[in-house]
């Protein structure tokens, strides 16, 4: 459920018109829907009622910091991966103490940032980096506080790059070997046992991994609080999104239209799941998602540059492109696209929708009907605010698209459009080519 529909001809954003946002900020734009954010955050914390929940938003997703003040102001906490977004926590004006720090490859300085910073705890994905992070906090004189990622060997059933909790992927510790990581954190002097932790995917559209993956660990974490008195198990993100019906998907109707057996995952059906099988446990839950709380709640703004009627094929060729949105080019994955103003008189079209980069992968969809749309004319990619901006690259001297947040009838720019000037900052050329 989001907050994206049709007003009269009009695609609007809560109670704003996007075309007005086209117009005053131009294209490539992503826009962000505050009361689909706040929305999604709540029915996550409703569907898990009755457990003592601590969401902490996957920022990976979207870092923006208005909208990580946003999650912050609801209660969220943060699953961070790098110094970076540790930084990005502290600009937002929220606490990294409730912050959980994931990641396979921790350097040093990122571990001591987390430290000075109170993070609540260290998500740890192998024996190295446990050395590592009790090295550091030994030079600190303190102890870390930590959970070990177990790798359930549970097959998500998604896109394999999106796919992390299987024995061959890079994440976690079997959970076969999960024992003796534990025996070997409970020697380390600076490290404090805290918790246990996993993740088996992103875009998971069925509930059922998820709860084979819960009953999978869970002996072993009941083991764990027996043996260590850990606190928290965090069972990762990962709950997928509509992308197929997009806009069709706003209204609760048309959730309760679907047949039972099609229906898309809800944070509901996910809580009725999970629920009873982590209550007995009595630990306080963690959960990382980030494409749920976000993914739905932001479309991507472009205008048609031109009609391209080739050979047996159109091309609708638009001003954003692979570098803006890499999702379709990268995952081969699927973003309706839809006219900012709708006519339904018009004509339909089949078109490729592409950008101008110079790669055949930079093709947002292929032979789509569409309505037929000219130059200066608006589209939206919707679904589009989860690993979009995050993901995006400055690829043929592209500058990173603006960003603006709606709440209700205003909106405000929350990242102006990148210039030129700054893309080319660090660069200069040395004296022996001068
Ligand atoms: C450890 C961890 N937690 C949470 C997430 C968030 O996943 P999603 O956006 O699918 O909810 C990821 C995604 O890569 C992750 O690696």
């Amino acid at each position: 459920m989001h907050h994206f529909r049709y007003v009269g001809p009009s695609l609007h954003c809560e109670s704003v018109d996007l075309g007005a946002v086209a117009q005053l900020y131009g294209t490539p734009t992503y826009v962000y829907s505050a009361g689909t954010m706040a929305d999604n955050y709540r029915r996550l914390a409703q569907g898990l009622e009755g457990l003592d929940v601590q969401i902490c938003y996957a920022m990976k997703a979207n870092s923006n910091i208005a909208l990580l003040r946003h999650f912050a102001n609801l209660g969220a906490g943060f699953d961070l991966v790098s110094g970076g977004e540790i930084r990005r926590v502290l600009a937002a004006g929220a606490d990294v103490k409730r912050s959980v720090f994931a990641g396979v490859g921790k350097t040093e300085a990122e571990i001591k940032l987390a430290l000075d910073n109170g993070i609540f705890a260290f998500h740890v994905e192998s024996e190295p980096e446990l050395a590592r992070i009790n090295h550091v906090a030994g030079k600190l004189g303190v102890k870390a506080p930590i959970a070990i990622r177990i790798n359930p060997d549970v097959d998500a059933h998604t896109h394999a790059k999106i796919t992390t909790g299987k024995s061959d992927n890079k994440f976690g510790i079997p959970l076969r070997n999960a024992g003796a990581a534990y025996e070997a954190a409970a020697k380390f002097p600076h490290i404090q046992i805290k918790g246990v932790q996993m993740h088996i995917g992103s875009q998971l559209t069925s509930v059922t991994p998820f709860v084979e993956a819960v009953q999978k660990v869970a002996p072993f974490v009941a083991d764990l609080k027996a043996r260590y008195g850990i606190t928290y198990f965090s069972i990762g993100g990962g709950m997928g999104i509509v992308y197929k019906d997009a806009l069709a998907s706003g209204p609760a109707a048309w959730w309760d239209a679907q047949p039972v057996e099609q229906r898309p995952l809800t944070p509901e059906v996910y809580g009725a799941a999970l629920t009873p099988l982590l209550k007995p446990l009595g630990l306080k839950i963690l959960l990382e998602h980030g494409r749920f709380m976000v993914g739905n709640a932001g479309v991507l703004l472009s205008r048609v540059e031109h009609l391209k009627r080739g050979a047996g094929k159109n091309f609708l060729v638009v001003d954003a492109a692979m570098n803006d949105l890499v999702r379709p080019a990268m995952y081969e994955a699927f973003h309706e696209i839809v006219p900012l103003h709708r006519d339904t008189s018009r004509h339909a079209l089949v078109a490729d929708v592409v950008g101008p980069i110079c790669e055949s992968g930079d093709c947002f969809a292929k032979d789509r009907p569409l309505q037929e749309v000219g130059e200066g004319e608006y589209l939206a990619l919707m679904s589009a605010g989860a690993y979009g901006y995050t993901m995006a690259s400055r690829y043929n001297t592209r500058g990173m698209a603006a960003e603006v947040l709606v709440h209700g009838s205003t909106f405000e720019l929350i990242n102006a459009r990148e210039t030129f000037e700054q893309m080319i900052a660090g660069e200069k050329i040395p004296a022996f080519l001068k």
